[in-house]
């Protein structure tokens, strides 16, 4: 048998499979059956990525196999090849599109399914920053289980998003390992098919990023080799389905590495025998070209960003530390280099060891920093990252920041020999290792002993993060000479910039003004470039003649003109991980923000990723707006078009999180008490009569405004 035999004999076959299964549905069900997965704006992701065409009924269904049909041919080329395994993956999206009719909920713990668009748009700021290096599809079961466990660990290590088909899922389970998105190792579900929710992953990134046309399958199959950095390890034996999906992952660029040797077929950088599995992971590194940064720190645990979303539970915890209940503290401070020993670590009072199991306790950790290029400004940006550090430990869990900080160290920690002492080894090791342009030397003093913790908080700490604050609060876009650019998105949005300001961060949530200059200090040819405002067109809309010239060189002549403060004219682009997306509600004159969290639906009659599905890809959509949560209660937040008094519907989580700095900017901009009561949300108004119906009682200022479009 040839590769082709076993590419289009695996092919046919689950085409029989598929035509069975509809036909079976349409019995069942009657032809006129809605279909869709959940969560989602792009129907069948797959199929409509490549045809264009989004499909609703078992009868729409049944016609879109037909146009399957057409892709099988059965010329021996390269090519018929690769379009019979793009055609297995569609047969298989509609079978697994048919567990989910009625609202069925077909996967069970630990799997997943159906991946919903909001997953995809929090994987984008890691993606493209590289803290997720790649993507890998294991299908299969591994000879043994430790070797199966052991290849996604070393994944897991790298920072490595892994998705497990098939065997694999038992096995990690079997072990007892822990899985789930929070720690990157996502089962997606037992049956092959189920193969398909990880290409739809990678379909609907180039739709939501890379504004590719729904259709253009070559511009789409690029784009996935190109920018998605996804690779399959396939375990033997592999029966002729697996090699035809196989022959899709390859024409989407995503290489496959297997251990099968009997009847198959190499493909030089595409299709890759390695018959030992422990070197699984370094040939597929190699062959999606991905690198790993290393940051090798001296601790008893793994530390990786795939531990960053752990959870530690009560029972599972050997001790904790809470600055909501006592003096806690986590400060940069700048020092003169001669009163810093650089990489001393010291522990001013208990060791874990002393600490009582199940106790709480104080702990406060003050890294000093020197350097030439070292400014106070990039303190608070140092010390935000602690977060993501201390949380990259594995079996140590950090909430918080400044002096209302959480740490939970595991039992399992602890037993491996970790102690406080390692804490500072991470900071001193992290801090060191991603602002080198600036910190040139640091020391870190943790303190457990209460009576100085209390000391720290209290006379050190506070002091300071008062006096940061009020410098925040003369932060505004006059105060400043210059804004930034961001583009690290472009890695994915190849066209979109953001211009960040003091007053509108980035739309990840993730850069502010800070940041930006920070970034752009530590890498002066990287993401964040200065832009000067010194040509100002039209200041109410926040349009500047620098500004527009910065993002077409940096757009590369794809925009022309962006302004600050308007979402009607030239609005900012987005990439798709924006926080939240607004859009104009015609009948009250106002805006409703969702946020990526919120799953149901607002009186646009459109859920957050069909909000979302109308912008993205880099281009500008007059009407539409992804931003950060924090730039609700800016200033600047829609300035042209009258500001947040336009706002008349958020969902009540987000409302809460927003509303003392938005009833702030509401007192200081109109004079107006307690706005968000204003406010519409899903408990008051998911349709626009019932909401304007509560805007009319409340008396928004929206409705007397003038209407946008
Ligand atoms: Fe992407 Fe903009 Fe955030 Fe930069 S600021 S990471 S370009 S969304
Ligand atoms: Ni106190
Ligand atoms: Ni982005």
């Amino acid at each position: 048998m040839t590769l082709f035999d076993r590419v289009f004999g695996g092919n046919d076959a689950v085409y029989g499979l598929t035509e069975g299964a509809i036909d079976g549905a349409i019995a069942q069900y009657g032809e006129d059956k809605a279909v869709s997965f959940p969560n989602t704006a792009y129907s069948l992701p797959c199929y409509y990525a490549v045809t264009g065409t989004k499909v609703t009924t078992l009868k729409e269904l049944k016609e879109a196999l037909g146009v399957v049909k057409t892709l099988m041919t059965r010329e021996k080329r390269l090519n018929d090849a690769f379009m019979s395994g793009v055609a297995t993956a569609l047969c298989a999206e509609f079978i697994e599109v048919l567990k989910y009719i009625d609202g069925a909920t077909p996967y069970e713990e630990p799997c997943y399914g159906h991946l919903a668009d909001a997953v995809i748009r929090e994987l984008g700021v890691p993606l493209v920053t590289g803290d997720i290096p790649g993507v890998a599809v294991i299908l299969g079961a591994a000879p043994s289980v430790e070797e199966g466990v052991a290849l996604v660990k070393s994944y897991q290590a790298q920072g490595i998003l892994v998705t497990l088909v098939g065997g694999i899922i038992d096995q990690v389970a079997e072990a007892g390992m822990n899985t789930g998105a929070n720690v990157r190792v996502i089962p997606l579900g037992k049956d092959v098919t189920a193969v398909i929710h990880v290409v739809s992953v990678a379909l609907r990134a180039a739709l939501i990023f890379g504004n590719v046309t729904p259709g253009d399958a070559g511009t789409l199959m690029k784009y996935t080799m190109d920018r998605v950095p996804a690779f399959v390890n396939a375990f033997k034996p592999l029966d002729d389905v697996i090699v035809a999906c196989g022959a899709g992952a390859i024409a989407l660029g995503f290489p496959v590495i297997t251990n099968e040797t009997e009847n198959i077929f190499r493909v030089p950088k595409s299709l890759i025998v390695q018959e030992d599995v422990s070197k699984f992971n370094a040939t597929s590194l190699e062959a999606r070209d991905i690198k790993i940064k290393i940051t090798n720190i001296d601790i008893p645990v793994a530390f990786a960003s795939a531990f960053e979303g752990e959870i530690i539970r009560r029972k599972d915890m050997q001790v904790e530390f809470d600055g909501s209940r006592v003096d806690c503290a986590e400060l940069v401070h700048t020092c003169d280099a001669s009163e810093i020993e650089d990489h001393k670590i010291t522990v001013v009072g208990p060791e874990v060891d002393d600490m009582e199991l199940g106790s709480k306790n104080s702990i406060a950790y003050v890294v000093k920093v020197a350097g030439k290029n070292m400014q106070p400004d990039f303190e608070p940006v140092i010390e935000r990252k602690f977060h993501n550090y201390i949380n990259c430990i594995e079996g140590v869990y950090h909430t918080g920041q400044r002096d209302m900080q959480r740490i939970r160290i595991s039992k399992t920690a602890f037993e491996a020999g970790f102690k406080i002492k390692h804490i500072g080894e991470v900071l001193y090791a992290s801090v060191k290792n991603e602002f080198d342009a600036v910190v040139d030397k640091c020391e870190v003093v943790i303190y457990t002993d209460p009576a100085e913790c209390t000391r720290v908080r209290h006379e050190v700490a506070i002091p300071i993060f008062d006096k940061r604050d009020e410098r925040l609060d003369t932060l505004t876009d006059e105060s400043v000479d210059v804004y930034y650019s961001c583009i690290l998105c472009q890695a994915f949005s190849p066209s979109h910039v953001c211009v960040v300001t003091p007053e509108r961060l980035g739309l990840c949530g993730a850069v502010s003004w800070l940041d930006a200059k920070a970034t752009h200090q530590l890498d002066p040819n990287g993401p964040c470039q200065v832009i000067t405002k010194e040509r100002p067109i039209n200041e109410e809309l926040g349009s500047y003649e620098d500004v527009d010239e910065a993002v077409q060189k940096l757009s590369q002549g794809a925009l022309e003109h962006v302004t600050l403060y308007s979402i009607m004219q030239d609005p900012m682009t987005s990439c798709g991980c924006f926080e939240c997306i607004c859009g104009i509600e015609p009948f009250s004159n106002g805006v409703v923000i969702a946020n990526r969290e919120y799953a149901g639906m607002t009186p646009l009659g459109m859920t957050f990723p069909e909000m979302a599905s109308m912008t993205g890809g880099g281009v500008q959509t007059p009407g539409f707006m992804g931003h950060g949560k924090h730039f609700i209660s800016s200033k600047k937040f829609m300035k042209a078009e009258g500001g947040i008094e336009r706002i008349v519907w958020m969902p009540k989580e987000l409302k809460e999180f927003v509303a003392d700095r938005l009833n702030k900017t509401a007192k200081d901009l109109y004079g107006i008490d307690n706005f968000t009561d204003m406010i519409g949300d899903e408990t008051i108004a998911e349709d626009p009569e019932t909401l304007v119906a509560f805007l009319t009682e409340k008396g928004h200022p929206a409705l007397g405004l003038d209407p946008m479009m």
